[in-house]
């Protein structure tokens, strides 16, 4: 039967998933920037506001000085203006004598005073004062204006990378959260349908068997022994069929079992199921090796990769299965093909429901494997190489 959903699982869904996902990252990365960019553009207009502030105070007590010019005015500016201003730390540094000279905003201690002009120099560039106090106006003292930009500013400046972690940490937990609640919602689903199906399958069977027992009674099947193996055969197959979908339905009992028992007798299954022209070959160092495993599940899992290979090669080549020791506590299973490949850049993508290159094709082979594997026991599959034209192998970790 041909899949009737593959175009719209496969091309609209995988494809749709990436715009998405580009889509949302492109958009976050334009209101990111675009806040960054316009609180930027807010601290410099108030950056400069402070500077000139400082800058006409420096004026004021210059002009101040001037024996021509009326001070009471600019006293007035200076006191009643600027003075008041109890968010800028200024400090004046007398040049002559490399002491402070007069400080406003910053506090009385002296050590704290030496620690803050320091941060000054190192931010802003000061303004002059020439302070004429002569008898004729001339120059008695050069003056420096050193300043901090207020508290508010600085917070301001820092607030939108703040903002941004804080909407970044929300976001991936949200993200944690949401890919839970999806993962927990697939897991009941495939849980739910498994055992639907193995509890529908449970009835006809139980009454077929029943059945196969009649006809061997019956009269007219005398001599007719290749008819009931052959239905005994099915009524097995449909029992195996049964106990891996009750088993991927429940918490599933892993035991120790012989790797190399457990991988021939799949292969001797399927030997007479799949092309004759295909070679199947059991390698490995030991055949003594253990692992957990559940059995119907893991004869799954061979089946299916087993017979992408078969699929992969088009009836003619030879599958090798190769047993041995990962590390002390691990086992390995690879499940090498010479059939045509996996595309480049697909290794991962195979393992997602829905993928599938073939016409009749479900793409939910791979994904019931990955599945078995990895929440069953507790192991891990990735495909170990694929080359074009020269094969596939897949390994299969599983703890001993
Ligand atoms: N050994 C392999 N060699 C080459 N391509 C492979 C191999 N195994 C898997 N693939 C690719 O991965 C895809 C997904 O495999 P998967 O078993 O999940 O689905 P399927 O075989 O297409 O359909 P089904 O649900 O019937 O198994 C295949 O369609 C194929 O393109
Ligand atoms: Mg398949």
């Amino acid at each position: 039967m041909q899949n009737p959903f593959k175009g719209a699982i496969n091309i609209d869904f995988y494809t749709n998933q990436a715009r998405i996902k580009w889509f949302i990252l492109i958009v976050a990365i334009i209101i990111g920037g675009g806040s960054i960019i316009y609180t930027n553009s807010l601290v410099a207009k108030l950056k400069k506001g402070e500077e000139e502030k400082i800058r006409l105070w420096a004026q004021a007590v210059e002009f101040s000085s001037l024996p021509e010019v009326d001070a009471s005015a600019l006293t007035f500016i200076s006191n009643n203006i600027i003075g008041p201003d109890n968010t800028l730390p200024v400090i004046v540094v007398d040049s002559a004598t490399q002491q402070i000279y007069d400080a406003r905003n910053v506090g009385e201690d002296e050590g704290l005073r030496e620690r803050m002009l320091r941060k000054m120099r190192s931010e802003n560039d000061p303004f002059k004062i020439i302070v004429h106090n002569g008898p004729n106006g001339e120059i008695s003292d050069i003056q420096y204006v050193y300043y901090r930009n207020s508290y508010l500013l600085r917070q301001l400046s820092t607030y939108p990378y703040i903002q941004l972690s804080v909407i970044a940490i929300f976001g991936f937990i949200a993200y944690l959260a949401f890919s839970y609640s999806r993962r927990s919602e697939q897991n009941r689903v495939w849980v739910g349908m498994a055992k639907e199906t193995a509890h529908q399958l449970g009835t006809p069977l139980s009454s077929l068997i029943a059945w196969v027992e009649y006809i061997k009674g019956m009269d007219e099947m005398k001599g007719r022994d290749d008819i009931i193996v052959e239905l005994e055969k099915d009524v097995v197959r449909l029992e195996m069929i049964t106990e891996r979908f009750s088993n991927i339905g429940s918490v599933p009992v892993l035991k120790r079992q012989n790797v190399y028992d457990t991988v021939n007798g799949l292969l001797n299954y399927l030997k007479p199921r799949v092309s004759s022209k295909v070679n199947f070959n059991i390698e490995g160092t030991s055949q003594e090796i253990e692992a957990n495993l559940n059995k119907p599940l893991f004869e799954w899992v061979l089946e299916n990769i087993v017979k992408n290979g078969v699929d992969a090669m088009s009836g003619i080549g030879n599958i090798t299965v190769t047993i041995g020791q990962e590390s002390e506590h691990e086992v390995f299973v690879d499940i090498a093909d010479d059939g045509k490949g996996i595309a480049k850049g697909k290794a991962n993508e195979v393992f997602k429901p829905g993928f599938t290159t073939k016409k009749r094709g479900w793409g939910l082979g791979l994904a019931l494997v990955k599945r078995i594997i990895e929440n069953y026991h507790n192991g891990r599959i990735f495909v170990k190489s694929s080359q074009a034209d020269v094969g596939t192998v897949f390994r299969i970790i599983l703890s001993a």
